[in-house]
């Protein structure tokens, strides 16, 4: 069915409409619970995010946004919001986990709605469970709204389809820690293989050396075509590829720097014909 011409689409939010007024205590009651949105923002580019998660934002008293997030999008948010920044970037101390949700709790305590802005999606390595948890356990409302993660949206922008029929069937996310020489060991490399596709490591280019080593170890062969993507789908990305016996030093020469996604498989070569987001400042070493 289409929409008729000069309707304005309207997200419903789980019975409350958008845009519509927080909840907030009740006079002579005790204060009704508000409710939390576990939002993901999208990768970067501020047009990818969805529908769903800007009239969160238009609908929320408290925004509560990561170091990820394009601050464009705090433009959704409604005149007077207050906005927390709870950012936490590799190597640089935000606010601990604990505190996040302690601020959950609070803002929500006190009937207000709260958006909590997370790069990607919440639930794709941005600890957005633990905060669900939190929300659960103190019997808050909440909903999650599903982010486009730069897993996919990344590679997409680089041109690298995650799978391609024929080429790989299946894809795998895994974490590469953020901090130089983090305990790797949490990684069933054994499970990692040449027989298993494409692999997304997030947080990864620290321990790139040490990545690459371990699947070569394990049996994928050097030649493997590799690419490190540096602020994908923003105007900053910039795309190095090679080979996994050689992206470690190609990575350093162009001086890559986090926030950086590593693409491990044979999709990657599929870049020379299917890039298209204009890189303006990729590194000289690809031209
Ligand atoms: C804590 S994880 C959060 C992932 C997020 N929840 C998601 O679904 O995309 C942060 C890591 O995601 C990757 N990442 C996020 N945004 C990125 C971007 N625009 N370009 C490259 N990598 C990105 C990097 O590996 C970064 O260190």
């Amino acid at each position: 069915m289409s929409r008729p011409a000069g309707q304005p689409i309207v997200v419903s939010l789980a019975g409350r409409p958008a845009g519509g007024t927080a909840e907030r205590p009740e006079a002579g009651g005790r204060p009704r619970p508000g409710r939390v949105f576990l939002v993901g923002a999208g990768p970067g580019d501020p047009g990818l995010l969805t529908l769903k998660g800007k009239s969160c934002l238009e609908a929320s008293d408290v925004v509560i946004y990561d170091a990820l997030v394009d601050k464009r999008l705090l433009e959704h948010a409604r005149p007077g919001a207050m906005l927390i920044y709870a950012g936490k970037r590799d190597g640089h101390h935000g606010r601990p986990q604990e505190e996040i949700n302690g601020l959950l709790l609070q803002h929500a305590r006190a009937g207000l709605t709260v958006t909590r802005l997370k790069g990607g999606d919440p639930f794709v390595f941005g600890r957005g469970g633990e905060e669900a948890l939190a929300l659960a356990e103190a019997a808050i409302p909440f909903e999650v709204v599903p982010g486009i993660s730069a897993g996919i949206a990344v590679p997409a922008y680089a041109g690298i389809p995650v799978t391609h029929r024929h080429v790989a069937a299946a894809v795998t996310f895994v974490t590469g820690h953020e901090r130089t020489g983090a305990d790797l060991s949490a990684v069933r490399w054994d499970t990692l293989g040449p027989d298993h596709g494409t692999l997304v490591f997030f947080m990864g280019l620290r321990n790139l050396p040490e990545i690459a080593g371990k699947l070569m170890d394990h049996g994928r062969p050097p030649a493997t075509p590799a690419a490190v993507i540096e602020w994908g789908t923003t105007e900053r990305q910039a795309t190095v590829t090679g080979t996994l016996a050689d992206i470690v030093e190609r990575a350093q020469q162009a001086g890559l720097e986090p926030p950086a996604l590593v693409v491990v498989g044979q999709v990657v070569a599929l870049r020379e014909r299917l890039g298209w987001f204009p890189e303006p400042w990729a590194p000289a070493a690809q031209q």
